[in-house]
């Protein structure tokens, strides 16, 4: 059926906050739903919203997916939360191959995202949410004694997704494109173990972890008119815990 709405590409959309944040576009936009694993049952829940299967650390696939998504129409928005993680280690336990896969998927397919979608909104415009972490800014130390254990790859990449944000957010100012970031603190969800989550929720200021829809508020703002004036911007959604 044919719809005027915008078109905006979630990534990560089978699971969780890429998940949340394409039920909180669905009510503005034709989502395409980007994900490793098949989302179509989830498209199919919403109101013009299209399942696709694509590995982001593709650069192929990242312009393939552009294409198809501009075949609904206007390409709006991109709103990046695929990404992986691994279980916290030291440094020197840490496989290279592990650390480049993170930095591959992480970074790198942030960066082939954002260049497939240049193309498409440099006429009209657009705006970019590339999901970054509060980790990326504190560091990740696992839980109690295990707390020489990090997520140096983890970090790194999102880390690298700040820096990156802002390089695209100066790059296409000049075409009204704005690229910015959200910065979740723990979330609910595949990325937390259930059991850590109360130790986790104690610890802060506003008492719970957040949730996905809280994520998806934060990305759609980002997206909206009412954010036409900010770029560049990391936005902190961690329930107090970094005040930055
Ligand atoms: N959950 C948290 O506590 C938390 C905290 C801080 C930041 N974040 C960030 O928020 C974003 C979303 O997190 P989440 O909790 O929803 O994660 P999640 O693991 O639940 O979902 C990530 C999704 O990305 C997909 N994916 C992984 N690799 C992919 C690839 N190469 N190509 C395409 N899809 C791929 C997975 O299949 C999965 O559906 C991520 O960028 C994450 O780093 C999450």
């Amino acid at each position: 059926m044919q719809c005027d709405l915008p078109v905006v590409i979630v990534t990560g959309a089978a699971n969780n906050i890429g998940l949340a944040c394409a039920r909180r576009f669905a009510a503005t936009h034709q989502v395409v739903m980007v994900d490793l694993v098949d989302a179509s049952a989830e498209a199919a829940a919403l109101p013009h919203a299209h399942a696709m299967r694509a590995d982001v650390s593709d650069f192929a696939a990242c312009v393939h997916l552009v294409e198809e998504a501009q075949k609904y129409g206007r390409l709006e928005a991109l709103v990046h939360c695929a990404a992986i993680t691994k279980p916290a280690c030291t440094i020197l336990e840490m496989p290279v191959a592990e650390w480049e896969q993170v930095i591959r998927v992480n970074l790198t397919g942030a960066f082939f995202l954002a260049k497939a979608c240049i193309p498409a909104m440099q006429q009209h415009g657009g705006s970019m949410v590339l999901f970054t972490s509060r980790a990326a800014k504190t560091g990740f130390a696992a839980l109690g004694a295990n707390a020489e254990k990090t997520k140096a790859h983890y970090c790194a990449s999102k880390a690298g997704v700040i820096s990156l944000v802002k390089s695209l957010a100066l790059e296409l100012a000049g075409n009204n494109i704005r690229v910015n970031s959200v910065a979740p603190g723990p979330v609910s969800g595949t990325m937390i173990p259930k059991e850590q989550i109360p130790a986790i929720a104690a610890r802060v200021p506003l008492k719970r972890v957040g949730t996905p829809e809280d994520m998806a508020e934060s990305a759609w703002f980002l997206c909206s008119p009412a954010a036409n004036f900010i770029t560049g911007h990391v936005l902190d959604v961690n329930g107090g815990t970094l005040m930055d």
